[in-house]
């Protein structure tokens, strides 16, 4: 059967670009008195019960991987549209590059520390919200896929985007706090519209 004129072959290289990737996240990492942060597209929740884990993928080349193999530890920001030049900005430079030893303070973008916790990587202002995470060391995956696997032990979040476990209706979350999905080359989909699926029943 010939396809339609409408459908076009897509190189399997970009093939990627179809899937929905769930919010970009920005990963940060603390070790030996140098704290960085990379965004990562390749994110993904992996289990919520009994041990809430995500994956996420860290290539060889960033700086960040060395923190996080070194430390054991990393956090996840979820950004939002008001922190998207923010976003693409430590996507696009490295830390190892930074003039100092914060990559953020490099950048002049705001950070914090949750009270009473030491050693913790750097939150990013301006996220929806935060997962601090435990690495679970598996080595194959990390140097054969760059993919690390965390265990959440703790999460914050911003109530004027997320309360009581989830996110508000789209449209009572101000668009500043829309957490952002990237398409490709610093381009990002902002969340504008949400519907209630009915399940039906077999026919
Ligand atoms: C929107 C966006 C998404 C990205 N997603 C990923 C990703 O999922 N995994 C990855 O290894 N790098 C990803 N990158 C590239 C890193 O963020 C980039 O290499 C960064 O400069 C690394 O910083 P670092 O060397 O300071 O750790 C992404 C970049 C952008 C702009």
């Amino acid at each position: 059967v010939p396809l339609p004129q409408h459908i076009q072959t897509v190189d399997p290289a970009h093939a990627w670009r179809l899937l929905n990737t769930g919010a970009t996240v920005l990963v940060s990492a603390t070790h030996g008195g140098r704290s960085n942060v990379m965004a990562a597209a390749w994110n993904m929740a992996l289990d919520y019960a009994p041990v809430p884990k995500v994956a996420v993928v860290i290539d060889k080349s960033t700086f960040t991987r060395g923190l996080i193999e070194s430390s054991g530890r990393f956090a996840l920001g979820a950004p939002t549209q008001g922190i998207a030049d923010a976003t693409y900005t430590l996507g696009s430079l490295s830390g190892r590059d930074a003039p100092g030893a914060n990559k953020l303070d490099a950048l002049g973008i705001n950070w914090f520390v949750p009270e009473g916790l030491h050693d913790t990587p750097p939150l990013v202002a301006g996220c929806a919200g935060w997962l601090l995470c435990e690495r679970i060391a598996e080595p194959h995956i990390e140097s054969t896929y760059d993919l690390f696997l965390g265990r959440i032990c703790a999460a914050w979040a911003d109530e004027r985007a997320f309360i009581n476990g989830k996110f508000k209706p789209i449209e009572q979350i101000p668009p500043a706090l829309r957490t952002i999905h990237h398409l490709g080359g610093g381009e990002f989909v902002v969340p504008g519209a949400q519907v209630k699926a009915q399940s039906g029943g077999w026919k």
